[in-house]
């Protein structure tokens, strides 16, 4: 019979070999945790005087910023009445048709909110409600199931579509009264959407602690039945709006530029770029906008938004936001006018160009240490600081700027821990894009909020950070061992752009 262990046969060279190999292994793992944890190899770029105007000429003072609805400076007088017009159709609430006033009624009958700024709280991001018995009002939940489709990037849910409405037009939904009361021929709301929270802690090396919360989506009072048996859900907050002409006059070659989609650099970090569908071109195209790059223009976001989270139908996007399962809703009463729109392009246009044309604030003060720290733990491979836009934009003031976004609009992997188990054209499920941060740290003042992330779980920069993962993960290991003074730093830093 074989024995496997032999006293008799054992001898002390190949005890000397093994203890060679467990020195080895520690070893290996020594240079490989080394490797990761070791102080930063970025250098730290000085400090340029127009970095503290982030939106180039168009950057207005901070005091006088109570909003983020601002418009750019170097407007021209007609070009600002026209912004204002704009603004007067994000703010006003949208009606119910019909109306004697033709020009305000449309709304829904499925939707999430009667105006846009009703989810981009005065320019900024949407605040998402700490009860769990509160609902989730400034933002959706992105609904398919798996399969993909060139045009809508998804399979939308069978009987609910790609988008959550959480509001109908219906009597009983105005009132607040349960589904049940909903009339005949009224169109019941989707469902209602509240966050349950679940909390960690997460621990310093030098033992401090921070409590981050992840919240679970609790969808209640579905009005058509249940969902498909694999439909997947995205919960998106809000973002703020402000910057988006310049955003869109970035060459599309300086983003790709910046693309590794192999890491072929070796940096772990491997930055992608959407392809998504453009209404205009027919076809697919680098997508920057939205929390995957699911969006290319800002036309297309805004007439998008129109019809599915106002349901106001319009030249780009001329249907409801109902499916063929939608009886009630496809048989309603809508506000089209004689081309079957419920905002017609003049409008449309004058909406896009507000939000094309808001101005970002300039920067605020910072200890310059916090800047180190920023460039120190690698931030800057995602959030790049620098851009210069490019010539040939609808309006002058976007030309040849030089902005400081800190972003690449490209989709990064961050981890499990963020992902959303929902592919968006070829974004995949753990994959969002970096999203800029100028003017993040004026959210808490403007909206009384400061809701980070995809789905607004972050309530400081500092969870943001901590949530990072996956592509991010040595970022976020560099900034966890730095000294609490500079952490701090860091993130005022960041509060500051
Ligand atoms: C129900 C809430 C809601 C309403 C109403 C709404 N939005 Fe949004 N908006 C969002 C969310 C959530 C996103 C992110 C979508 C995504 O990830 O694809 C977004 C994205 C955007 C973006 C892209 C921002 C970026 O950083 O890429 C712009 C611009 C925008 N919306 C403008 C508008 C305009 C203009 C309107 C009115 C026509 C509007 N929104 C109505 C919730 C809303
Ligand atoms: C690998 C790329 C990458 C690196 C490196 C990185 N980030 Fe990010 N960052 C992202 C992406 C992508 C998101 C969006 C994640 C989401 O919405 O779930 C994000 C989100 C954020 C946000 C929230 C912004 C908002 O508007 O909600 C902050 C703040 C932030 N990052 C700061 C930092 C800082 C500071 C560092 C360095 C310590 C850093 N990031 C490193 C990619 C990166």
């Amino acid at each position: 019979m074989m024995k496997l262990f032999r006293p008799d046969s054992f001898r002390p060279h190949l005890l000397l070999a093994l203890g060679f190999l467990l020195v080895g292994i520690v070893l290996v793992n020594l240079v490989i945790f080394d490797k990761t944890a070791s102080p930063a190899h970025f250098s730290t770029p000085d400090i340029r005087q127009e970095e503290s105007l982030p939106g180039g000429s168009s950057s207005i003072p901070y005091p006088a910023i109570a909003s983020l609805e601002i418009p750019s400076p170097e407007l021209t007088d007609s070009a600002k009445s026209l912004f204002y017009a704009g603004k007067a159709l994000a703010h006003q609430p949208w009606v119910k048709a019909p109306t004697a006033t033709t020009a305000r009624d449309g709304l829904g009958p499925l939707y999430n909110a009667r105006s846009c700024l009703g989810c981009h709280v005065k320019g900024a991001k949407g605040i998402v409600p700490d009860d769990p018995n509160k609902p989730f009002t400034n933002g959706f939940v992105r609904l398919s199931i798996p399969g993909y489709d060139p045009v809508l990037g998804v399979i939308p849910e069978p009987t609910y579509g790609d988008q959550l409405q959480t509001e109908s037009t219906s009597l009983a939904n105005q009132l607040g009264l349960a589904l049940t009361q909903t009339g005949d021929g009224e169109v019941k709301p989707e469902a209602k959407v509240f966050l349950q929270w679940q909390s960690y802690i997460q621990i310093y090396p030098d033992g401090s602690a921070v409590e981050l919360r992840q919240p679970k989506i609790d969808i209640r009072d579905l009005g058509y039945g249940p969902f498909h048996d694999v439909t997947l859900f995205s919960l998106r907050n809000a973002p703020a709006i402000h910057g988006m002409g310049l955003i869109e006059a970035i060459p599309q070659s300086e983003i790709d530029a910046l693309a590794d989609p192999d890491d072929s650099n070796n940096d772990g970090i491997s930055g992608r770029v959407n392809l998504v569908w453009s209404p205009y071109k027919d076809k697919l195209i680098p997508g920057r906008f939205g929390h995957k790059a699911s969006k290319a223009e800002i036309t297309t976001v805004v007439a998008a938004a129109f019809a599915n989270d106002i349901g106001i139908s319009n030249p780009i996007f001329p249907q409801q936001p109902c499916t063929s399962k939608q009886a009630a809703c496809l048989n309603s009463i809508t506000g089209n006018d004689d081309l079957g729109y419920e905002i017609p392009q003049d409008l449309l246009e004058l909406v896009i160009n507000f939000t094309r044309n808001i101005s970002v604030p300039k920067q605020r003060s910072f200890p310059p240490k916090g800047r180190t720290a920023f460039y120190q733990s690698g931030c800057q491979q995602c959030h790049q600081p620098q851009f210069r836009t490019g010539k040939n934009q609808s309006f002058a003031h976007l030309n040849d700027q030089l902005i400081w976004p800190y972003s690449d609009f490209l989709l990064h992997d961050m981890g499990d821990q963020l992902t959303d188990g929902r592919p968006d054209f070829d974004a995949s499920r753990n994959e969002w894009r970096t999203p800029p941060l100028w003017g993040l740290g004026l959210n808490k003042q403007i909206n009384g909020a400061l809701n980070l992330l995809h789905d607004g779980r972050a309530r400081s920069v500092e969870e943001a950070i901590l949530w990072h993962g996956g592509e991010a993960t040595t970022a976020r290991t560099k900034f966890m061992q730095l000294a609490a003074e500079e952490r701090q730093q860091l993130v005022q830093f960041v509060e500051a752009l």
